[in-house]
């Protein structure tokens, strides 16, 4: 295991443009190589009494606050940041949304809490489509503008880089429009976007009776997304009501030669089998794995597929307790929290309300909860050795918090804690 104490210091003084001095707890996230697993998973890498310094964007130093003075040489104009020994972690990674979409859903959700299922409300053409049709119709600036929003208020949360699907165009236009409001938002905001493609998110009403069809469409959408450089992943919803495997494999196998990294919504609804798909493909993630099987959870733990768990959707669905996520984490398996946030099934943007119910629903010490929302959601999310902890050369991404311990942040459920966001090392947010 590395030891953040002695990681920390540079071999002379670094410059800097930016540093936060007097932090009560630092949450370094004890980097090393690789998702975190097992015990290294609930190892926060504290520094107490600590400063954090970055030039240009990047971490140059970190320590312990009697050394700032030897260890960092502030550049004309530095800003100096007092954290006024609070606590001080890297910015959340949200591992897995879909932030691009027209319309809301709130009248499924007033069905569904009267007894009505998510299964039962697609079927009569609602949940996906209903989305679709909304996300056919919006033009590209509404959606531009509309993510835009979405994403002050997740930075406002704390969330400083986040990944996003496409999935409710199913259709060659609408896929690629969705995809460039990603690109476009990426751009003008100042939270980094990693883009997935996900044309198998549902058969369209049009190829309702020719899946083989619709399959055969979405591998030759792959082709034009990756040359315009439009998403980094390919996901498919391999669940009941969607894709089979087989289908399933057909298009990852696909996206894996066209350079895709792989993503899959796996054993959600029903198990089908989709995490040991996950983990025969060296995926990048599984998401969901409400249905997990022992087997599954076994492949899982002898893999390097992260299993990425979504706890709002599963209380925002009344599903309770959700995942296994003590078993996948006493089994060893990598773990990240996401928050799924769409307008069906989680509209849930807090990266820390998901801390809270992976604490208590799917029994995470906030540790682990932690190292799951920042240290591995980045290796998730295709930023692993770049963001997600404090190492010398990673992004500088930080947030302070009006607490004087860590642990008071899922435990202070529903309340936003944070008061400063640092992005890329400039000052973004600070409250009060
Ligand atoms: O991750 N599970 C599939 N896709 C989304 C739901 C999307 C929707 O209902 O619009 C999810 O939960
Ligand atoms: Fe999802």
């Amino acid at each position: 295991m590395s030891d953040p104490v002695n990681a920390r210091r540079p071999s002379k003084k670094a410059q800097a443009d930016l540093a936060i001095t007097n932090i009560g707890q630092l949450l370094t996230m004890n980097p090393g190589k690789g998702p975190k697993k097992g015990a290294c998973a609930r190892n926060l890498g504290i520094l107490e009494g600590a400063f954090l310094a970055s030039y240009q964007g990047r971490v140059v130093a970190f320590g312990s606050q009697d050394c700032f003075y030897e260890d960092v040489e502030l550049i004309p104009g530095a800003k100096v940041i007092n954290a006024e020994n609070k606590v001080v972690t890297p910015g959340f990674i949200d591992a897995h949304t879909h932030l691009v979409f027209g319309g809301w859903r709130y009248d499924e959700y007033s069905q569904r809490c009267q007894g009505a299922s998510y299964l039962e409300i697609a079927e009569k053409g609602g949940g996906i489509m209903s989305t679709v049709r909304a996300t056919r119709q919006a033009s590209r600036t509404g959606l531009v503008q509309r993510t835009l929003d979405f994403l002050d208020e997740m930075l406002y949360l704390g969330t400083t880089s986040c990944e996003v699907k496409s999935g409710y165009g199913l259709d060659f236009d609408n896929e690629m429009k969705q995809l460039e409001v990603i690109k476009e938002c990426n751009q003008r905001h100042t939270v980094d976007l990693v883009p997935t493609f996900l044309g198998a998110h549902a058969i369209p009403a049009e190829f309702r009776n020719d899946r083989e069809g619709y399959v055969k469409n979405v591998v030759k959408m792959l082709g034009p997304v990756q040359e315009r450089g439009l998403a980094k992943f390919a996901d498919v919803f391999c669940d009941a009501g969607n894709f089979t495997i087989d289908e399933s494999r057909n298009i990852l196998e696909e996206a894996r030669k066209h350079g895709f990294n792989l993503k899959i919504h796996a054993d959600e609804l029903e198990n089908t089998g989709a995490t040991e798909l996950a983990c025969d493909l060296a995926a990048t993630s599984c998401d969901h794995l409400v249905k997990v099987s022992p087997e599954g959870i076994n492949r899982l733990s002898s893999s390097d597929t992260i299993a990425v768990l979504l706890p709002a959707t599963s209380c925002f669905l009344g599903k309770f307790p959700g995942a296994p996520g003590r078993e996948m984490l006493d089994r060893g398996a990598a773990v990240a929290l996401a928050t799924d946030f769409n307008p069906g099934t989680s509209t849930a943007m807090s990266m820390p309300l998901c801390m809270t119910l992976a604490c208590s629903m799917l029994g995470f010490s906030p540790e682990e909860a932690f190292i799951a929302s920042t240290w591995n959601a980045a290796w998730a999310s295709g930023l692993g050795g770049k963001a997600g902890g404090f190492a010398q050369g990673f992004i500088m991404d930080a947030l302070i918090f009006d607490a004087s311990d860590y642990k008071e942040i899922p435990y202070r459920f529903g309340t936003n804690l944070v008061i400063t966001v640092v992005k890329r090392g400039k000052l973004v947010i600070k409250k009060n």
